[in-house]
């Protein structure tokens, strides 16, 4: 199962789907740039935002309360925003598709 990281010049970057790794773990094992997880994991950074393919929210789901606190202070942020840090990988996942934005925060 892949799943593929577009960066904000278009570049795709597949990766495997690891079940149970976070999306933003995954970005992290593969060295996808663009994706930093500076604070680990913790809903705490912002760093670690993806932009989900609308063809996929449905299947990974929208922003937790959580989430929201980081993503309302970023500028790039859209209706499908999401902290890959929260989303944990399944085998559902396999063709998902994320989008990166320029910066992170
Ligand atoms: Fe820090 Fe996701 S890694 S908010």
């Amino acid at each position: 199962a892949t799943i593929t990281y577009v960066t904000h010049d278009g570049e795709d970057y597949p990766a495997p789907v690891t079940p149970g790794r976070s999306l933003m773990q995954i970005a992290v094992d593969e060295a996808i740039p663009g994706i930093d997880g500076d604070c680990g994991g913790e809903a705490a950074c912002g760093t670690c935002h993806v932009v989900v393919d609308s063809a996929w929210i449905d299947t990974v789901g929208h922003s937790t309360d959580v989430e929201e606190g980081m993503l309302s202070m970023h500028p790039e942020r859209e209706a499908n925003s999401r902290l890959a840090c929260q989303m944990t990988a399944n085998n559902e996942w396999d063709g998902l598709t994320v989008r990166l934005p320029e910066f992170q925060l």
